[in-house]
């Protein structure tokens, strides 16, 4: 089990409908980041996992967008059924959930 502290963000951002870049409110993302807070309470990883909302995280196309930091991690597609995978793989063993990760590290946040 990892015992650094990660940061999941979590891309909330909304825009209007018809948007050509979509948003990843419309991706269900705030569910996603419901389901994540819910799952590292329930696994005791408060203290070492914090679930933020995000604005736009500049990967759009990718929605719903999470960023584990510091690790760097950018997933994409992400819904709320698969936070349960993330807390256990990422979280709780450290291995990315290659599934999800988005293939090429957007031009957006990083804090590397
Ligand atoms: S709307 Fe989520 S990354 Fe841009």
């Amino acid at each position: 089990m990892f015992r650094k502290k990660r940061y999941l963000l979590v891309c909330q951002n909304q825009r209007e409908s018809g948007h050509p870049k979509g948003c990843c409110a419309d991706c269900g993302s705030l569910a996603l980041r419901e389901r994540l807070k819910v799952l590292v309470e329930e696994r005791g990883l408060k203290g070492r996992a914090r679930v933020l909302g995000s604005t736009c995280l500049d990967a759009c196309e990718n929605g719903a967008v999470v960023c584990v930091m510091p690790d760097n991690v950018w997933y994409g597609g992400v819904r709320a059924e698969d936070a349960e995978e993330i807390v256990r793989s990422h979280l709780e063993r450290g291995e990315a959930v290659e599934r999800l990760l988005i293939p090429e590290a957007p031009k957006g946040l990083s804090l590397m």
